[in-house]
């Protein structure tokens, strides 16, 4: 009887999770390997955050469609429904908190930096240097604009922070020379490193931060979603989908 009951219980919530939309959408900036980028070869958004929205999505008996969309727009997009939730490597901030809720955090991740081969910036130290000028590129609205941003006020260096709407375009430009250096989370710095010849990452981690999905105030999405999620963290298919992306 209590078994009936939770399983009851479990339909009525992926109902409402679907309820809500046939169709779930996501907004995401798909600039971001390996948690959300376009397959060079099928051109298909992919990713780990790819694959576990799909994975929720397909518990909820929900379709899915990703909305590829700037970065510092996702909130907003978020809060005023324009998509369902946000899933794009959203580190959890309390300041996010204000606007939006979390979800069950998926994953962790580190902010690091990227710099060419050639570079006199060898650990985050060099960041802090009074007597360094650097320029340092940034994806606008994320943590590392954030963290690196208040680190210059706070301190009183010289860097200039350039802000960039797409990953790829602070890429081009720390190639160029055009920029010093690159915050942006770790296994995103690895791949770029990996994909483009004479970037490297420092060993020196900036910060520490995990990943949640994120959701407007009192979404009706909610629970079942993140409920869903949980299952997902507990049976080991995020840790696949993570270990397929990223060699342990
Ligand atoms: N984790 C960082 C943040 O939450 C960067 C996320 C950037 N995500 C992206 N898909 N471009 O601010």
């Amino acid at each position: 009887m209590k078994k009936t009951i939770a399983m009851l219980l479990v339909c009525a919530l992926m109902l409402m999770g679907c309820a809500m939309a046939e169709k779930l959408t996501m907004g995401s900036s798909c600039d971001f390997p390996p948690y959300e980028y376009y397959d060079d070869e099928t051109g298909e958004i992919v990713g780990i955050d790819v694959e576990i929205a799909y994975a929720v999505a397909e518990k909820l008996g929900c379709e899915l469609e990703i909305q590829d969309m700037q970065f510092d727009s996702i909130i907003a997009a978020v809060c005023s429904g324009k998509v369902d939730f946000g899933m794009s490597g959203f580190t959890v901030t309390e300041e996010r908190k204000q606007n939006v809720d979390f979800s069950t955090p998926y994953t962790t991740a580190k902010q690091s930096v990227l710099v060419p081969a050639e570079t006199s910036i060898t650990s985050v130290d060099d960041l802090f240097n009074p007597d360094n000028e650097f320029k340092i590129g940034v994806q606008i609205g994320t943590t590392g604009d954030l963290y690196i941003t208040s680190d210059v006020e706070a301190n009183g260096l010289k860097h200039s922070v350039e802000r960039y709407n797409k990953y790829g375009d602070a890429v081009m430009a720390l190639l160029s020379g055009k920029i010093d250096c690159m915050i942006v989370d770790d296994q995103v710095a690895v791949s770029f490193a990996e994909a483009n010849e004479g970037l490297a990452l420092l060993d020196t981690a900036y910060a520490l931060e995990e990943y949640a999905i994120c959701f407007a105030k009192e979404s009706p999405l909610y629970d079942s979603f993140n409920a869903a999620l949980e299952e997902l963290i507990a049976d080991g298919t995020v840790q696949s989908i993570i270990d397929k992306y990223i060699a342990a």
